[in-house]
């Protein structure tokens, strides 16, 4: 099995581990990314990496017509590239509010658009959002980022309604802390009382993230659609 493979913002990550999770597979991969940087561990399989603001629908198109060139329509998108601007109500400008939503939220929206044409067209695809465990449960100083990941959600199942008849699954994988370049902001006194807060009681790392996406995207969950899958050591069971 070579399918093309799209990951967005997969230079660093959860994003490199999952488009690495696919190259090692033996899928065809291409990621994206502001920076347009091709990690040296993805290049060993031949992956392809694009530079594109998905903040920026043109750019978006652009980078749709470069992958299909190079590696066919695209059959699996991640749409993985996020961003936090992390501060408390009263001191969240409108920027910080609508940035966050501009880029988790529309900018999932632009990539998802994109692609679906193409796989409407095939009868089939496969679609795996990036949410966080954040959406459901809340988080104090992140109402913009909750906010987007929530919306993801809802965004995710109307899809798997509207795509279903055409053998497109969409679905969510919500990580709860993963040690990244996101979390590695965190105060450590911030680290401890989240990990307190986890029944596993550490944070995930990257490659466990990418084992649920690569799932989602393979012939064993053909009948998985409209899922919220956590990966989130039980951080938000219940939710
Ligand atoms: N780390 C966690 O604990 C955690 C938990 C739950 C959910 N998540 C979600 O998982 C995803 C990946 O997070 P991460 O921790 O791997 O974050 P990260 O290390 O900060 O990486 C973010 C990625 O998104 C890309 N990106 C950001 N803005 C973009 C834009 N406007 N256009 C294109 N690409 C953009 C970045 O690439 P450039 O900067 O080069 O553009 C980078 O590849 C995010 O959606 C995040 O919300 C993370």
């Amino acid at each position: 099995m070579s399918r093309s493979v799209l990951v967005t913002g997969g230079n660093r990550g959860i994003g490199l581990a999952i488009a690495l999770a696919f190259a090692e597979a033996g899928d065809k991969v291409a990621i994206t990314s502001r920076s347009g940087e091709l990690p040296e561990e993805l290049a060993k399989h031949q992956a392809i990496a694009v530079r594109c603001d998905i903040n920026d629908a043109a750019q978006v198109d652009a980078a749709f017509t470069e992958i299909e060139a190079a590696n066919g329509p695209v059959e699996v998108l991640v749409a993985n590239a996020g961003i936090t601007k992390d501060t408390l109500l009263l001191r969240m400008t409108e920027e910080d509010f609508t940035s966050v939503l501009d880029t988790n939220l529309t900018g999932t929206f632009r990539v998802v658009k994109r692609a679906s044409a193409k796989m409407m067209r095939a009868r089939k695809g496969r679609v795996v959002l990036i949410s966080s465990v954040v959406g459901l449960l809340g988080s104090p100083g992140q109402a913009n980022y909750a906010a987007s990941k929530s919306g993801l959600i809802g965004f995710a199942r109307s899809l798997a309604r509207e795509l279903g008849p055409r053998n497109i699954t969409v679905n969510v994988v919500s990580p709860g802390f993963v040690d990244t370049d996101m979390t590695a902001v965190l105060s450590e006194e911030r680290r401890k009382e989240i990990v307190s807060g986890v029944p596993l009681g550490r944070y995930a790392a990257p490659a466990e993230v990418a084992s649920a996406v690569r799932f989602l995207s393979s012939d064993e969950a053909a009948y998985i659609t409209g899922a919220v899958i956590p990966v989130d050591g039980g951080l938000g069971m219940g939710h």
